[in-house]
């Protein structure tokens, strides 16, 4: 029996809702704003649920690192085994730039070689929270020149392949599975928009500003296919 609980900032930025139910045997979704499901963040349901339901017999949590460190606070002195991915803070994936370096009872560990699924009542979260904002100033100020000089390549693209807005939107609406990504334009990088989308900090890695630049672009799109 699967529950999952997934949780967003809004309404607007459920994404997955079909994979999800499909995968699961029940929802529970939640909004910070309480425009979808209940209104909180998922470990207040999750604290509802054991007190309502017991325990669960393990825990599985995927997100921004604070909601992960929260899970595991909430798990570790009930004794539910927890399992955190940590596939977000993996930045070339092949054990070689160090930035996935994580502290896990106590020894050092590379998520992209170790990982990226950790015991999380092991994975010291403040550690990596701290290492997480190491080049914050640096990351705004490369973020900020971006924006500012950058041309977006899959907006070009889509304009000269003369794809309507419209067009994309239909791929993309998240309630037809925007992760179909055969027809979408250029280098779109479905998966870091899911981390966009659910939260995460969109720092740590050298592509941020074109992290940023496709997910503003994707975001109005799949916007504008809500209203
Ligand atoms: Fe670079 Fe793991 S992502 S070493």
């Amino acid at each position: 029996h699967v529950v999952s609980i997934l949780g967003e900032r809004n309404r607007e930025l459920v994404i997955m809702r079909e994979e999800m139910e499909e995968a699961s045997s029940e929802m529970i979704y939640t909004t910070d704003d309480g425009s979808f499901g209940r209104k909180g963040f998922v470990s207040h349901a999750l604290t509802d649920f054991i007190a309502e339901r017991g325990k669960p017999a393990i825990v599985f949590a995927i997100g921004p690192a604070i909601m992960m460190k929260v899970i595991a606070d909430l798990t570790r002195p009930l004794e539910i085994p927890t399992i955190v991915s940590l596939n977000t803070i993996m930045i070339d994936g092949t054990g070689m730039c160090g930035g996935c370096r994580v502290a896990v009872g106590g020894d050092s560990k590379f998520v992209c070689v170790d990982g990226p699924e950790f015991d999380g009542h092991k994975v010291d979260f403040d550690l990596m929270m701290k290492r997480q904002r190491t080049y914050l100033e640096q990351e705004g100020e490369a973020r900020r020149r971006f924006l500012e000089m950058h041309e977006c390549r899959a907006l070009k693209q889509g304009e000269v392949l003369g794809e309507s807005q419209s067009d994309l939107v239909e791929v993309l609406d998240p309630r037809h599975g925007f992760l179909r990504r055969h027809r979408l334009p250029g280098d779109f990088h479905a998966l870091l928009l899911l981390e966009f989308l659910s939260g995460h900090q969109l720092t740590s890695t050298p592509s941020v500003a074109r992290q940023a630049c496709c997910s503003r672009y994707l975001l109005r799109a799949i916007s504008s296919s809500s209203r």
